[in-house]
């Protein structure tokens, strides 16, 4: 998905610059009477709006077909849901249990005791897994279903004063 969001970011960049480029290289020809100029630009303006329009609309209706996402995430999963209370202290992470099993939906609840905290979930060769923040008077939920054993790392994922980076907690998956 993010190689095809690259490609794409891509080829549109590419299509801007050479839009510039034309600009840049068409620009010393001032003799060119105005009218038939603005025709032409308000020309060149209307395709470019269908072809935005016929572009982005069904990439638009086919990337909100999902919505809401977590509907979909919650059906393909069975079994119950484990419950983990997270709650983040300047400099620490409060877990109700460091322990969920594998192929079962978490549910984490996030919230925090102090000051904004971002909570992210790394796998073991670091790959952020869920992220959300951990916000103080407020309880941010996701859902991750962890699909391979190991030791998990929670890490605060916004600085939020001098120890930030001591902000590490683990959750076990498996075992159970
Ligand atoms: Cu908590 Cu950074």
């Amino acid at each position: 998905m993010q190689q095809i969001a690259w490609l794409a970011s891509l080829v549109l960049m590419t299509l801007v610059g050479l839009g510039f480029a034309f600009v840049a290289i068409n620009s010393g020809a001032r003799e060119e009477d105005y009218g038939r100029v603005v025709h032409s630009a308000y020309s060149t303006r209307t395709k470019l709006f269908w072809t935005l329009v016929l572009v982005f609309g069904p990439v638009m209706i086919y990337t909100l077909r999902d919505l809401p996402y977590d509907a979909g995430h919650a059906r393909s999963n069975s079994g119950p849901v484990q419950v983990v209370q997270a709650t983040a202290y300047q400099w620490r992470w409060e877990l109700s249990r460091d322990r969920v099993a594998k192929d079962q939906p978490v549910e984490f609840r996030v919230t925090s005791a102090d000051v904004n905290h971002g909570f992210g979930i790394y796998d073991a060769g670091m790959h952020l897994v869920a992220q959300t923040q951990a916000m103080p008077g407020y309880t941010n939920i996701i859902r991750h279903t962890f699909r391979n054993e190991g030791t998990y790392r929670i890490l605060c994922l916004e600085y939020c004063g001098i120890a930030h980076h001591n902000m590490m907690a683990e959750i076990k998956v498996g075992g159970l």
